[in-house]
């Protein structure tokens, strides 16, 4: 079993090249990639760290990579999000039990949000990595924030006013579509690890409430507390 760690920035991932050991880089399609061994308290995993910048189309390019080209038969998704839904605060962590593209729409030919070709509006993840992941989450966060466990949508936009995050949220809930956090790329690597069978977790430390100060909030926020989740997070996931 070969795990994937894949971020979409330097920041949400800092820390887990460093904890590799036998680290090998190699430079493919325009990104770097680092296999290594991590080496926990009871047992080890070969890994593969990617970062696939910003976007779906950035992180499907990179998903398909690490799996046709590392041979990775597992992706964990790290990274921010904005919070969406009531409750979900700066410094809550979201594990994504579900995916959907929010900026997908080929209406009339097929309903609003669909797949096309899928016959199907939102992308599961894996049951057991996602409870892992909630559970290394809830034992990390403690009493200092929630752990939330839901639906994460994703799309090709930072959402950074109080209005855009409103008529997301409600224009989704309204289909029946109970939104938990945005971003802006786990979607893409669902349906990616989708199409080729590759078990798929993610889980997101909120940055913002993706509102009128999302995009100053989420560049204070990415530099310190996430990546510090991230690693506690991980590790606990990987010790499971
Ligand atoms: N990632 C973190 N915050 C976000 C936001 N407000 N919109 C989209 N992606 C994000």
């Amino acid at each position: 079993m070969t795990i994937a760690i894949l971020s979409a920035l330097p920041e949400e991932q800092a820390g887990w090249v460093e904890m590799l050991q036998d680290v090998r880089g190699t430079r493919h399609a325009g990104r770097q990639f680092w296999q290594g061994r991590w080496q926990g308290t009871g047992h080890g995993h070969d890994v593969v760290c990617a970062l696939s910048g910003i976007g779906k189309v950035a992180a499907a390019t990179t998903a398909a990579a690490l799996i046709e080209r590392f041979g990775v038969t597992r992706i964990v998704f790290t990274g921010v999000a904005g919070g969406v839904g009531a409750g979900v605060q700066v410094g809550d962590v979201v594990v994504a039990s579900e995916y959907l593209q929010h900026d997908l729409d080929a209406s009339p030919l097929f309903p609003r949000w669909e797949l096309p070709g899928y016959g199907r509006t939102r992308l599961a993840c894996d049951p057991v990595m996602s409870a892992a992941l909630h559970a290394a989450s809830q034992a990390c966060v403690g009493s200092a924030a929630r752990a939330h466990q839901g639906l994460v949508v994703s799309g090709d936009q930072f959402v950074g006013t109080a209005q855009a995050s409103q008529s997301l949220r409600a224009g989704l809930e309204a289909a029946g579509h109970a939104v938990l956090a945005v971003e802006m790329e786990g979607a893409a690597v669902a349906q990616t690890c989708h199409d080729y069978g590759v078990p798929f977790a993610a889980m997101r430390t909120i940055s913002d409430r993706a509102d009128d100060s999302a995009s100053v909030d989420f560049a204070a926020f990415v530099q310190t507390v996430a990546s510090r989740y991230a690693q506690h997070i991980l590790t606990g996931f990987l010790e499971r």
